[in-house]
């Protein structure tokens, strides 16, 4: 070898140390974000600490208020970090960083103890982008109620950034005497797809949903979330610098179990891990080597369930993320260790067999997901809970994790903020830390601790005492700050009758017969000295997400007149109260004719029929007002049939106005935010966000689809092929096996001849690519000659027998069923009592209306 090679190659090695030197102290980087701003607010040098960040100097972020004032904070900080200074202003502050597409992290960093500024003045809002983070947020509440005995806060957002957005983070004070202050932001580039859903993903891989429907749930880049725990089972923190690029930390779960349980440590340390079914940045390996188990012992684990109990606010959509790894040397087979889990007491999984999951192979984590609806009023605090049980089935009785992360998703009005924490009660004793957790765990094979069993942690008594305050106090909506004024209503008099609150008393014999819904609940009422009967919708006092839709929802009714557009008589909006006054539709909607239900079968006549009318009314929003409307949540829940079984589209809630026909809207942020039901959404609009009136047209050939079929459009509990309608109907098209679809109760009523013609405009309007898609005013054609083609065959077979069948009495059947997200009361499913499927559309789309 000459000399010449081993310079260059001595060469390299310099080059490399010198990389190695100059990379952060983290161990193990295996992603290395693209961009990693720590900001250190309020001062004017940087700052290193020993977690490998490097905290620069704030003012060159600052792109407004730059008067607001530094303040060092009043004892230096014990932690290291961000926190001997703080930028505080009394007016509105922003931070502007130019930052690149895709999701990021937002972290903000505080420490409630600072000189010059009074503590309990701290009450601010912070929003980055059109997501608001915090709300009305008292600092000095929230850091006196964190079982943290230190001053510190943290918060972490996931965002996902459009092309050339620049970053703009707002910090907003709520009253003229509050002031905003913040002492570190961070922000970090995350995968793109490591909690966002792949848009190729197929729908298998979809958070699986708990709580309400049964639709798969794709975590869009639209949407904003909040970390709201990422915890390990083990015996200590994970810090920052031990994330695996992205300074996550993992927290300990020992606060949130509530039975008795094994922790195991650094189990088979030997062996490597090999990330074959998730990313190998998903989490740093230690999470993967310890877990935490029912300390297995033959059938004395079958009496209680490994469980856990995490508080959150309630009115939102949660991401649950569980991480499993198999590394037990005596499990050796799919089925020797298997277990359900249960997430708010629902079964998610009967046969969790972590080995099972990894294609039998030892050290491979996965992760598992699911979509947590919490009904709620965003108001309360409630615990999400996750339960384990071993399957009888299972050869080993137990039941195991290695950690959980669970995410806040933004409402539909891109909020993310819950309520402050009730003050501590007085002389209230003060909590001492459950569990000292500095031991160091050093054992190389299995190690365990036992765990607290039924441990209560001060952060849970201390929601549900602040619960039982919540109930004494009246809850108002018009604190300082929430006032709403009454006079931004634009809707041409005339046009739209206004009620005053007194009235709606009278007619509703005072909000007397309650049907539940999830933003308002709907009365049958009596207008006009008794003399009309109306459906009246009363919106949650205090649901600000709800009035966007409300005001939508006027906005474009007021305006609409079609025999198949349901009729807005009025609106009622004084005071705390939203309220919507339709024309009563006596026989409730689609979907409660057709499945799930106890009402007659509806015959395959007054199906088309039906359709048509719907058709009708789309068409007429397309093309028969001045500008195309779009109504974006076409679903046969959402059409509403009166007395004479005339269909009306009603709930224009999501409904916008578009560009002109066949031109899509894309550009303003508004028409961005991608809203609709899952199992109607149009792809092209989901994956691409292009919206025209032909997302309508799939949404409908869905809904013609589920007439067809008298099925939900996704059933996630169908095997794979049937799961999504769409999917299966295309499938048995091809195969020419149409007749599977037919919903059993029609069988005999179809003309082959008919049937094929519905398919085929049903799947025309399913088109990957919208231009290709009919027009409604096609369908309407295609959809009338079907009726009349039926309606000429009408001895086939025994027809005659089910076009009698008595319709005329749907009003008995349904009981009073008067808008689409209205009554469920005819002793249903209990879920779908408390949140109808409307609701769902609205809280699975958490993006703002
Ligand atoms: C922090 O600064 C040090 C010294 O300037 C540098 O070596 C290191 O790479 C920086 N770390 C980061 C994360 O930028
Ligand atoms: C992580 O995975 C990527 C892609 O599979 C691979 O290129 C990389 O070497 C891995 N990193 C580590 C530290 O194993
Ligand atoms: C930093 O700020 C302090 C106080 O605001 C000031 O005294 C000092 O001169 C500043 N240093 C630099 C380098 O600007
Ligand atoms: C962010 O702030 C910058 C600077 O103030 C401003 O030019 C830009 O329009 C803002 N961007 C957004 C999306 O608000
Ligand atoms: C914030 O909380 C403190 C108690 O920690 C209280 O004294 C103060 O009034 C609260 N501020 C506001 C604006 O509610
Ligand atoms: C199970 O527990 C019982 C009582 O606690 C103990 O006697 C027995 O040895 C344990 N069995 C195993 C396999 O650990
Ligand atoms: C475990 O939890 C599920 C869901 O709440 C419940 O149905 C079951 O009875 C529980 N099992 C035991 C043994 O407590
Ligand atoms: C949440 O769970 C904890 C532990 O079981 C319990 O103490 C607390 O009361 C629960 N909170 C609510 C709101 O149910
Ligand atoms: C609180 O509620 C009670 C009973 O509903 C009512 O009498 C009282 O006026 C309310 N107080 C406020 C401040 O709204
Ligand atoms: C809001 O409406 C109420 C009742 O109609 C009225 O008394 C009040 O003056 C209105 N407020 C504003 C700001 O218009
Ligand atoms: C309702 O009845 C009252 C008294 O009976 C009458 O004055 C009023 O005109 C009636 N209103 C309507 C809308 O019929």
């Amino acid at each position: 070898m000459d000399t010449t090679g081993t310079h260059i190659a001595s060469g390299a090695i310099f080059f490399l140390l010198l990389l190695c030197l100059s990379s952060l102290s983290i161990a193990d980087v295996i992603y290395s974000p693209v961009e990693l701003f720590s900001i250190n607010c309020g001062s004017n040098s940087s700052l290193s600490t020993r977690d490998g960040r490097n905290w620069t100097a704030d003012i060159k972020f600052l792109s407004e208020n730059k008067d607001s004032v530094a303040a060092p904070a009043l004892t230096p900080s014990t932690l290291e970090g961000p926190y001997t200074d703080a930028r505080f202003s009394h007016s509105q502050f922003t931070y502007s960083f130019s930052v690149s597409t895709g999701p990021k992290f937002i972290r903000l960093f505080y420490s409630t103890s600072y000189q010059n500024f009074h503590r309990s003045k701290a009450y601010f809002s912070v929003k980055a982008g059109p997501y608001t983070l915090l709300q009305y947020f008292n600092a000095s509440l929230n850091a006196d109620a964190d079982d943290d005995p230190d001053n510190f806060l943290f918060r972490e957002y996931c965002i996902n950034l459009r092309d050339g957005e620049r970053l703009n983070i707002s910090f907003i004070p709520s009253t003229e005497d509050s002031y905003a202050f913040i002492n570190g932001i961070e922000i970090v580039s995350m995968p793109p797809f490591l909690y966002y859903t792949h848009p190729d993903d197929d729908i298998t891989g979809w958070p699986q949903p708990v709580g309400l429907n049964t639709n798969p749930f794709p975590i869009e880049n639209n949407y904003a979330m909040e970390t709201k725990y990422r915890l390990r089972v083990g015996d200590q923190q994970i810090p920052a610098s031990q994330d695996t690029g992205m300074l996550r930390s993992w927290d300990v779960d020992n606060k949130y179990v509530t039975t008795q349980s094994v922790l195991s440590l650094d189990i088979e340390s030997g062996i490597k891990l090999r990330f074959t079914k998730t990313p190998n940045y998903t989490a740093p390996d230690t999470v993967y080597r310890s877990l935490r188990n029912m300390g297995s012992n033959g059938t004395v684990n079958m009496g209680f369930n490994l469980t856990w109990q995490l508080p959150v606010d309630s009115g939102f959509t949660y991401l649950l993320r569980l991480h499993f790894c198999q590394l037990d040397p005596r499990i050796e087979n799919p089925g020797d260790l298997s277990f359900f889990i249960f997430v708010q007491d629902q079964l998610v999984e009967d046969w969790a067999d972590v080995l099972g999951w990894s294609d039998k192979q030892k050290g491979v984590p996965v992760v598992r997901q699911y979509a947590v609806v919490i009904p709620g009023n965003q108001q309360e605090r409630l615990n999400l809970s996750l339960k384990m049980h071993p399957n009888p089935q299972s050869l080993a009785k137990d039941a195991q994790i290695n950690a959980i992360e669970l995410f806040k998703i933004n409402d539909p009005t891109g909020n993310l903020a819950g309520p402050n924490p009730d003050p501590p009660l007085p002389q209230s004793p003060k909590r001492v830390p459950l569990e000292s957790s500095n031991k160091k765990s050093h054992g190389t094979t299995m190690r365990t601790l036992a765990a607290i069993a039924g441990s209560v942690s001060g952060v849970l008594l201390l929601s549900f005492i602040a619960i039982l305050i919540k109930r004494r106090k009246n809850v108002t909506v018009n604190e300082k700050g929430t006032s709403r004024d009454n006079g931004s209503l634009f809707v041409p008099t005339g046009l739209c009758r206004h009620f005053s609150i007194k009235e709606m008393r009278t007619a509703t014999n005072n909000f007397d017969e309650v049907f539940v819904g999830g933003f308002g609940n709907v009365y049958k009422g009596h207008i006009d000295n008794g003399s009309t009967t109306v459906a009246i919708k009363r919106l949650k006092q205090g649901s600000r997400q709800g009035i966007r839709e409300f005001k939508n929802e006027i906005e474009m009714l007021s305006q609409l007149r079609h025999p198949n557009i349901v009729s807005l008589i009025g609106y009622c909006y004084e005071s705390n109260e939203m309220i919507l006054v339709y024309e009563f539709m006596d026989c409730g909607n689609l979907r409660d004719h057709l499945y799930d239900t106890d009402n007659p079968s509806l015959s395959w006549k007054h199906r088309l029929q039906t359709c048509i009318g719907v058709a009708r009314g789309l068409d007429y929003l397309h093309t028969g007002v001045k500008q195309v409307i779009i109504h974006r949540d076409v679903k046969s829940a959402n059409i509403l049939l009166d007395e004479k079984w005339e269909a009306k589209v009603s709930d224009f809630g999501l409904a916008r106005i578009g560009g002109p026909m066949g031109i899509s809207m894309m550009t303003t942020r508004v028409n961005t935010e991608v809203k609709g039901s899952i199992g109607y959404l149009d792809p092209e609009y989901y994956k691409r966000n292009i919206l025209t009136e032909k997302s309508d047209v799939y949404s409908f050939g869905v809904m013609l689809l589920e007439v067809l079929s008298g099925r939900h459009p996704l059933l996630h509990w169908e095997e794979k092929q049937r799961m999504s309608l769409a999917n299966w109907a295309k499938h048995c098209y091809e195969k020419g096996t149409l007749s599977e679809i037919v919903d059993s109760e029609l069988k005999g009523q179809i003309k082959p001849q008919c049937l094929n013609k519905f398919s085929e405009v049903a799947l025309s309007c399913l088109l990957e690519d919208g231009t290709q898609r009919p027009s409604m005013k096609d369908i309407v054609g295609v959809l009338e000659f079907v009726l009349q083609f039926q309606d000429s065959a009408v001895n086939y077979e025994d027809s005659s027998s089910h076009s009698t069948v008595p319709l005329s009495d749907c009003s008995e059947n349904t009981g009073s069923s008067m808008t689409s997200d209205g009554d469920r009361s005819n002793g249903r499913m209990e879920s779908f009592v408390l949140i109808p499927d409307d609701v769902f559309s609205e809280t699975k789309n958490p993006k703002g209306r």
